[in-house]
């Protein structure tokens, strides 16, 4: 069930967009973008169309080279990047004291790698909320592969205006997710109702750190960079979204860039100075047959038209992530446990 092979990445790009439409779509994307002369405020005002054409463009990219869970992670020594990932979203389970039974509400699930791992690893019921078809397409099918179906479902369904009663959920969670919307307290305000009063919502942020500097030229190209190259309408402060998740009304229990202390860089397996057998894929020389690999397939048509282009807007977004990386001005693990108050 797994979709990591090399026909795979072809004949997954673009998910649900026609094939025949993939170049314009990709067109459409890029123009929301500073260096093709986007906006904000664009970016912001269509932020449904922005984030579900670049997941239809990215995922089968994302399963090729990353697999099923789409998120970074802090890393120690010894520790591989499966098993870091792994840990950063037992981390999570941890940190929401997840148990048997509760209803857990997982916020822009991907195709729903933490959302399988966790819901084993909790025995939980963990409902993904995602807006692209796609991903849930290929989330439904990886978890009747592991026999999830039952206890997990996806609904498809916008953040910022959740399809669910008030007070529904025992505990709620969003790995690099919320970044996507276009404004963090309305999407907070949203995940503040659904939760059941004295119960906990955690997330990983990506966050602009408090060494960027708005007015520093290289700061901004790394900013756009990373917006660009991952459907993003704007990237916050850490201070901007800790003010916002204590204007939705959450009491903060503890916040934290967990960047900081990691002992493994959490960007090394982009970096392309260095040479990973376990992640072949994601270093240079990997990086270089990916790309060939995809010229073919397109050149061939077992992928889309516009294909080559995704590929190279993934390579633009991975040199700044590892650069905002290295300069500690971009995180994508600001952590924070906050709680809704008893009533
Ligand atoms: C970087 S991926 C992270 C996925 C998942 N949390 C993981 O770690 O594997 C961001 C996810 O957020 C979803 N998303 C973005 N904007 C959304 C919105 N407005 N409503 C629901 N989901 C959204 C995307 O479709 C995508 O699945």
């Amino acid at each position: 069930m797994s979709r990591t092979g090399a026909l795979d990445l072809g004949s997954g790009v673009g998910g649900k967009i026609e094939k025949k439409d993939v170049q314009s779509a990709v067109e459409q994307y890029e123009k929301y973008h500073a260096c093709y002369g986007g906006n904000e405020e664009t970016r912001k005002n269509n932020y449904s169309d922005l984030v579900n054409k670049y997941y239809d463009l990215a995922t089968s990219f994302y399963e090729y080279g990353w697999g099923e869970s789409f998120h970074f992670a802090d890393r120690w020594n010894g520790e591989s990047l499966r098993e870091s990932i792994k840990r950063h979203e037992h981390f999570l389970a941890l940190q929401l004291g997840l148990k048997r039974g509760m209803k857990v509400l997982d916020v822009g699930c991907g195709i729903g790698g933490p959302l399988r791992e966790i819901a084993r690893f909790s025995s939980t019921s963990i409902t993904g909320l995602n807006n692209n078809e796609y991903q849930i397409g290929r989330g439904e099918e990886l978890n009747r592969s592991v026999g999830l179906e039952r206890s997990c479902n996806f609904v498809k369904a916008d953040f910022m205006k959740m399809p669910f009663d008030e007070d529904t959920f025992d505990a709620i969670y969003a790995i690099e997710a919320t970044c996507h919307a276009p404004d963090a307290l309305g999407c907070y305000k949203e995940i503040y109702r659904v939760l059941k009063p004295g119960q906990h919502f955690a997330a990983y942020e990506w966050c602009m750190t408090e060494s960027f500097d708005p007015n520093n030229e290289n700061h901004q190209k790394i900013k756009a960079e990373i917006e660009l190259g991952n459907g993003l309408p704007e990237i916050r402060t850490t201070a901007q979204c800790l003010d916002a998740v204590k204007k939705a009304g959450f009491e903060v229990i503890w916040e934290k860039d967990l960047a900081v202390d990691s002992p493994v860089p959490w960007y090394l397996p982009l970096d392309t100075s260095r040479f990973s057998l376990s992640s072949f894929r994601l270093t240079a020389v990997g990086r270089f047959l990916t790309r060939s690999l995809v010229k073919t397939l397109e050149a061939v048509g077992l992928a889309p038209a516009g294909s080559q282009r995704v590929s190279s807007f993934l390579e633009k977004a991975a040199e700044g992530l590892v650069e905002g990386g290295r300069k500690e001005v971009f995180t994508p693990m600001y952590f924070f446990l906050v709680q809704k108050p008893r009533q």
